[in-house]
């Protein structure tokens, strides 16, 4: 896409490039440009010993697009994209206001390169920040990423937010206090607000997968982003009490598909789900703020 900047930004003092980063290698895996040698270098370990690790990003991207469509027209004007990566075709804001013009995203990352990336795009997009924008800060730091100025700026928590976490909690360790994080998350959505999720996981999936899950876990334990497989009864766990959206806990590829998928959705190891705050809306069918 023209707007997405081909070559990675100037690199930050404080960043450590001699190790691989889970977002420059996804953004590999998905055929991106914004990675580093060291990042291709095992990203290429990854795809030799886990290839479905390619089939995952591609179908985890489309499971993204797809939800993120269903909400804005489901009339979902506000999106906080926590873990939201390296920005490649398809970025959450682009497709909210697909559908509604007027729809505001803001986009949250720890990783350098993601956040700078994402600068620069909406520095072209939108440089007055009025409907997009991007912080860097840390999920496990909930009130670092809801008490933001920008994220208070762009989103007004009073009404229906959908809060993506697509593809990311699976790198947040049991004892980082998952359920405390997810619980202070959920508390500060209104009623109507919607929490979108995928996840790796090992149940269920087909017996040879089981050696490629394996050598990914072993992988990724070696980087600044070791991975946590979950199993469906721990996934479904961090939607709380929200409600489940048809067709609830499903392989990533199986949620409201627009296409047949060529293949066993097992083999992506990654389920997704969204869930729905119950309650009716406040202040429902207002605008967002300018
Ligand atoms: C696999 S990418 C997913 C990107 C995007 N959500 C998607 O699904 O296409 C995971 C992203 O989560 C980010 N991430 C991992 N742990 C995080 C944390 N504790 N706080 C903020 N971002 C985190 C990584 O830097 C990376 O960009």
């Amino acid at each position: 896409m023209a707007r997405i900047p081909t070559h990675a930004p100037a690199m930050p003092a404080d960043i450590d490039v001699s190790k691989p980063s889970a977002a420059r290698a996804y953004d590999y895996y998905l055929g991106g440009s914004h990675n580093w040698k060291v990042d291709r270098d095992f990203g290429d370990r990854v795809l030799q010993r886990v290839p479905a690790v390619k089939d995952f990003a591609l179908e985890n991207r489309a499971f993204l697009r797809r939800a993120v469509t269903w909400l804005a027209e489901q009339g979902v004007d506000q999106f906080l994209d926590i873990g939201s990566g390296i920005p490649t075709v398809g970025n959450v804001h682009e497709i909210a206001q697909k559908v509604n013009p007027r729809a505001h995203t803001v986009y949250v990352d720890y990783e350098h390169i993601a956040v700078a990336h994402a600068q620069q795009i909406l520095d072209t997009e939108d440089p007055r920040r009025e409907r997009t924008d991007v912080i860097r800060a840390d999920l496990r730091d909930p009130v670092s990423v809801l008490e933001h100025p920008s994220t208070r700026r762009l989103l007004d928590f009073d009404r229906p937010v959908a809060l993506l976490m697509v593809a990311v909690m699976h790198f947040v360790a049991p004892a980082d206090g998952v359920d405390e994080t997810m619980a202070r998350y959920r508390d500060a959505l209104a009623p109507g607000s919607f929490l979108v999720m995928s996840h790796f996981t090992r149940e269920g999936i087909p017996e040879d997968m089981q050696r490629q899950a394996a050598a990914l876990e072993e992988l990724y334990a070696d980087t600044p982003n070791p991975g946590y497989f979950r199993d469906r009864a721990e996934f479904t766990g961090l939607f709380g009490d929200l409600d489940m959206v048809p067709p609830g806990v499903v392989w990533l590829s199986d949620w409201r598909p627009d296409r047949p998928y060529d293949g066993d959705p097992a083999r992506t190891m990654v389920l997704a789900a969204v869930g729905r705050k119950a309650g009716t809306p406040l202040a429902a069918g207002r605008t967002p703020p300018a």
